[in-house]
């Protein structure tokens, strides 16, 4: 058995087969956390699905030393995200930390974006989010009720995408917008039941973005920094998934190479009060002036 910082504890990491999910349960596994590995097998769109990746997962963390198991189930759908819990609970009597992390793309620019599209990044992003976080929150919230307050954790997956937009990616950056937005209320609503919810917007080498970094994300000769490797995105996750983390909650945290930066969202700016109605020449005068005071926005990614 590994010690380390998450000893004793049990983590489920969503999409855990591949890329991400795979860097991150393994790095559960070694600072010694029990793993239930998700993963449906899907191709980089969503079709298809097959067992192996996150029995794969599986076998490389007991060939290390360490306890998994794997969950084939789509995180998305209200069964595949109990049977996850239940998952955790059955095989190792309790859940810790949940890492949503699952997900895939559909590019397409706004105008040729098909209904089918939008709906499986939304279902995939959004919905696979909430729904793996709804049923871990029941569970801690019962354990708080019961006296057994838990050190509960959860690691949202956003995107700079969802954070500074993205061009070609409009379903995509709306649903990890909507992820950062869960975060903020799973983190105020739960917190009285000792569960912390902060996001991620990592980067990172993986099947999802080889195409798009081919140039910039190769891996290097032997020797030098991988900097775009996903398992430099997984220090930081295991520890927000720690109870190292106490304190930690409704953050959001850029995670790349060895960068790791905190994300300042949305704050009031400039701001004008007239006590009155304004008319549209008052507001649209007043608008430009407070634009002027006001900070210009970081710019969207892909734009010209
Ligand atoms: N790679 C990056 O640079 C990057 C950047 C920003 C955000 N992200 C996010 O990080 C997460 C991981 O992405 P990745 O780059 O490792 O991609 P990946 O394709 O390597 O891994 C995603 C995994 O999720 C699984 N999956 C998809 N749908 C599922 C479902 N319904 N149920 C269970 N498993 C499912 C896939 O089978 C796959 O193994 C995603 O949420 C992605 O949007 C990645």
């Amino acid at each position: 058995m590994t010690t380390g910082i998450c000893t004793e504890r049990v983590a489920v990491v969503t999409g855990a087969g591949r890329g991400l999910g795979r860097a991150h349960a393994l790095a559960f596994a070694a600072e010694g956390a029990r793993v239930v590995v998700n993963d449906l097998g899907v191709g980089p769109d969503g079709t298809g699905g097959a067992r192996g990746p996150a029995q794969q997962v599986v076998d490389e963390i007991r060939a290390l030393g360490g306890e998994a198991v794997a969950h084939g189930g789509d995180i998305a759908t209200a069964d595949g995200a109990a049977s996850l819990i239940a998952t955790a609970v059955d095989a190792f009597g309790r859940l810790d930390t949940l890492v949503n992390n699952a997900g895939f793309l559909r590019d397409r620019m706004l105008v040729n974006l098909d209904e089918d599209d939008w709906d499986a990044v939304m279902r995939v992003h959004l919905k696979g989010h909430f729904l793996p976080l709804r049923h871990a929150a029941a569970h801690w919230r019962a354990e708080a009720k019961a006296g057994r307050t838990p050190e509960a954790r959860v690691i949202n997956t956003s995107s700079g995408a969802g954070l500074l937009g993205s061009v070609g990616q409009g379903n995509y950056a709306a649903a990890k917008a909507g992820i950062v937005g869960l975060t903020l209320v799973a983190s105020a609503e739960m917190a009285r039941y000792g569960v912390q919810v902060n996001a991620i917007a990592p980067a990172a080498r993986t099947r999802m973005t080889e195409q798009t970094f081919a140039d910039t994300m190769a891996a290097p000769e032997d020797g030098a920094f991988d900097a775009m490797a996903p398992q430099n995105v997984s220090p930081l996750v295991v520890w927000l998934g720690s109870s190292a983390s106490a304190g930690v909650t409704g953050r959001v945290f850029e995670a790349e190479a060895g960068r790791i930066t905190v994300m300042e969202g949305w704050r009031r700016g400039p701001t004008a009060d007239k006590g009155a109605r304004w008319t549209p020449a008052e507001a649209g005068e007043t608008a430009l002036e407070l634009l002027a005071e006001a900070e210009s926005p970081q710019p969207v990614y892909g734009a010209r």
